[in-house]
């Protein structure tokens, strides 16, 4: 049996047919490659896996990048977003590196504040907590096939700052001092065309804040209308987690965000995070 989809909700599918823990062949892989940019975002249920086999599945879809999340730089393998110590014991509401996490509760696409962005990412969870936790999703490329002609052509050539230093700020934290350096940021097309489906999609975030040449509140008017236009609740699909579930995604069409969850009880989701090969290229059309 080769791999197969059902629809997920309005967005979004789960593959069936493929054991991702053992052998894939070429031409499947193939095919899960282009189920995920056509769809999005595949789920896999029911396949555990070992953080070595994850990394190397990340590695099919193309170069890791080296996320930062802890301490500095830190190898793929110990990508992990963890509420729990090195003791194994759960961090408090007030901890730093809990406070960190919560970044993640805005809509983004990971790495939108590389000058190239992250491609896929492979999520896993380790451990979960009973409620909350759940992981949203909604596409950039159906918010734009929304928008009318006369406003996508407006938006077509417009470039946005995805500034990580405001995004931490507007929690009240200030990175300059946490990691001891600027925040990393970078300016990328409003309206993208993905580098290899070639359909478009809006390319924001709630990390995105200035438009290049637009007043600051008409800029903000319109990141939130944007914002707002991909995450209509009739777009999203949130997915309630269980151990043994794989997400992947494209972050080249994708926005998601992590529903808050109660820090007292342990939360350890591993991510591979694949990085883009080029920057994000603007629509022409
Ligand atoms: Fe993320």
């Amino acid at each position: 049996m080769g791999l197969e989809s059902r629809r997920l909700g309005a967005i979004g599918v789960e593959a069936f047919g493929l054991d991702l823990r053992r052998e894939v062949s070429e031409a499947d892989w193939r095919a899960l490659r282009e189920l995920v940019m056509q769809e999005g975002l595949v789920l896999f249920r029911d396949q555990p896996m070992e953080a070595s086999v994850q990394i190397e599945l990340g590695r099919r879809f193309g170069e890791l990048e080296n996320i930062t999340i802890d301490e500095g730089p830190v190898d793929a393998s110990k990508a992990l977003l963890t509420n729990v110590d090195p003791q194994g014991r759960t961090r408090d509401r007030d901890d730093l590196k809990v406070q960190l996490l919560a970044i993640n509760e805005g809509w983004h696409s990971d790495s939108s504040f590389r000058d190239v962005p992250a491609s896929f990412s492979l999520f896993s969870g380790v451990t979960l907590p009973e409620e909350g936790g759940d992981t949203l999703f909604a596409s950039q490329q159906v918010a734009w096939d929304a928008l009318p002609p006369e406003e996508r052509a407006m938006l077509i050539g417009l470039r946005g700052l995805h500034d990580y230093e405001q995004a931490y700020a507007i929690r009240g934290i200030d990175m300059t001092s946490v990691f001891g350096g600027a925040a990393p940021s970078a300016t990328h097309p409003i309206a993208r065309r993905h580098p290899e489906t070639g359909r478009t999609g809006l390319f924001v975030s709630e990390h995105l804040f200035a438009i290049e040449g637009m007043p600051a509140e008409e800029a903000k008017v319109l990141i939130r209308r944007l914002v707002d236009l991909c995450v209509n609740p009739g777009r999203v699909y949130r997915h309630h987690w269980s151990i043994g579930d794989l997400l992947i995604w494209d972050n080249r069409s994708m926005l998601h965000r992590a529903q808050g969850f109660d820090p007292r009880h342990p939360r350890v989701m591993r991510h591979v995070r694949v990085a883009g090969s080029e920057p994000a290229i603007a629509a022409t059309s």
